[in-house]
């Protein structure tokens, strides 16, 4: 009886646990908002976040997935990612540009609001919009190329140890950085990636440079993490 008991809490113990874990989801849009005199505002954050922006499903570039806390790069710089203790927005945390295991402490905390399509602007036309959500299990879109971040024996079961994934949707123009004359698609098979780059603002029908990769598993690469590659079509 004890036995069954012991048993029966356990089983529980692990629904919960399961339960509480929770993803981030971000989702980056085609850039559909508007940026004008952004720059005259003192917090970019803040005031993008109202200006109006409209997240379509077909209008989806790219994303991360993401457990709470992992260190990854986003936008170029260090970050990691928390849920708020009431799990009513995302503490987005930023460390400096050389701290890639975002153990030198935090430089910047944002708040995101959760479920929220909003626009973050860079300069007066251009910006990333945005949705961040939370999820109880882990979903990515298909159609897309991922690149996964795992711990533990390097044996590609990356859903045991999951750190992150990043994906693209293939073949859709994503602008590099918001600069916006440098734009790039991604595409993939199960042997290769290739990222095409095009010259000006939309990615035009004949790319500058097309570079392939060979589809990979990489094992403990940066700070003993391995990477997947995984083409989802
Ligand atoms: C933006 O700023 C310019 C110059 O400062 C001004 O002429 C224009 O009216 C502003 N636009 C909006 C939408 O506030
Ligand atoms: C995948 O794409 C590469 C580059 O375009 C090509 O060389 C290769 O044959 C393709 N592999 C398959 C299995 O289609």
């Amino acid at each position: 009886m004890k036995l069954l008991n012991s048993l029966i809490l356990l089983v529980l113990t692990c629904l919960v646990s399961s339960i509480n874990t929770q993803f981030i989801s971000i989702q980056k849009y085609d850039f559909s908002g508007n940026c004008k005199n952004s720059s005259d505002s003192a917090s970019s954050f803040e005031a993008s976040s109202e200006s109006a922006a409209i997240c379509m499903q077909n209008d989806l570039l790219s994303g991360i997935v993401t457990n709470e806390g992992v260190c990854l790069i986003f936008n170029e710089v260090p970050t990691t990612f928390i849920i708020s203790t009431k799990g009513d927005y995302i503490v987005r945390s930023i460390y400096d540009i050389n701290d890639n295991n975002c153990q030198g402490g935090i430089i910047e905390n944002k708040a995101i609001e959760i479920d929220e399509c909003f626009v973050e602007c860079a300069d007066d036309y251009h910006g990333s919009t945005y949705l961040f959500s939370t999820e109880t299990s882990l979903n990515y879109p298909s159609n897309t190329f991922m690149e996964i971040s795992y711990n533990g024996e390097c044996d590609g079961q990356w859903k045991t140890s999951f750190n992150y994934l990043q994906y693209y949707i293939v073949n859709k123009c994503n602008v590099a950085h918001e600069i916006e004359t440098h734009t790039f698609s991604v595409g993939c098979n199960s042997t290769s990636s290739w990222v095409s780059e095009y010259a000006g603002e939309v990615c035009t029908v004949e790319p500058t440079v097309t570079t392939s990769y060979p589809i990979v598993d990489n094992c403990g690469d940066l700070d003993n993490s391995n990477f997947i590659d995984y083409c989802n079509i």
